[in-house]
């Protein structure tokens, strides 16, 4: 592919991948039919992104209000998540993508932090694509738990207070390396963030998509991706 044929595309999509369970019921089957189907999807995103000029997505796997689920579905996604990470570990590496953990993992069980550590770990030296995975995330969460740290530099004389400022919190927050998302894509119809990324969104442009997770192919994400280039993103400011 050209290089100028990704100009103007967004450098980090986040993805609310809502829309597993519906897609289950409509079949008869149990949800968590649809979440195993949903997880299936993930590669042919993550592969689709450096040719779309995408060089940072984000997926929303799980978030810290998703624990109000059955303890079945709950402890279904859970085992999803180890079997996920054992099962692809060694092609995201091969395929040179840089996994991150967001997320409070206070919550996680031990094996599943310690797979997510060693994903981590083993693609520590790639750059093609940085997929981040939010897991136990939530907005909210991330704000109140980077608040408290900040907090206790205070206290420790390590930070001024006078010094706070709006440059000084997104230290603190978990995706702290990450650029902003300059594009918010949520499948299924509902057109809400859910405590997704409350603080990076400030300025993101949102794609509401009635399609459901397990059925967002790469056509439709590159469809999406590449409409993009059309917005016009003042950011405040007047259009020129
Ligand atoms: C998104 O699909 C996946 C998770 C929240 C884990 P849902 O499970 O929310 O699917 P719907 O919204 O019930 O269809
Ligand atoms: C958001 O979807 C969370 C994830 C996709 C992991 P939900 O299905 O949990 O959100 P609500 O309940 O519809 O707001
Ligand atoms: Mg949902």
């Amino acid at each position: 592919m050209a290089p100028d044929s990704t100009k103007g595309a967004p450098r980090h999509v986040a993805i609310i991948m809502d829309g597993n369970g519906r897609w289950a019921q409509r079949q008869g089957k149990p949800r968590l039919f649809g979440h195993h189907a949903g997880a299936k999807r993930v590669r042919e995103i993550v592969e689709a992104c450096p040719d779309l000029g995408v060089k940072y997505l984000t997926i929303f796997a799980f978030s810290t209000e998703n624990w109000k689920r059955t303890q079945t579905e709950v402890a279904g996604l859970m085992s999803l998540f180890r079997r996920y990470i054992t099962k692809e570990a060694r092609a995201l590496r091969d395929e040179g993508v840089r996994v991150r953990f967001i997320g409070d993992r206070v919550r996680l069980d031990a094996k599943l932090i310690a797979l997510m550590d060693e994903l981590e770990e083993m693609t520590s030296m790639n750059d093609r694509v940085h997929l981040t995975i939010a897991l136990n995330y939530g907005g909210r969460d991330e704000v109140a738990r980077a608040t408290k740290r900040l907090a206790q530099d205070v206290a420790d004389g390590k930070l001024d207070p006078a010094t706070v400022d709006e440059e000084t919190l997104p230290k603190y927050l978990d995706t702290c390396v990450l650029p902003d998302p300059d594009l918010v894509i949520r499948t299924s119809g509902e057109a809400r963030i859910s405590n997704f990324l409350l603080w990076q969104s400030a300025y993101a442009e949102y794609e509401f998509i009635d399609t459901l997770w397990p059925d967002f192919s790469r056509d439709v994400f590159a469809g999406i991706v590449n409409g993009f280039g059309g917005r016009d993103r003042r950011f405040g400011a007047v259009a020129t």
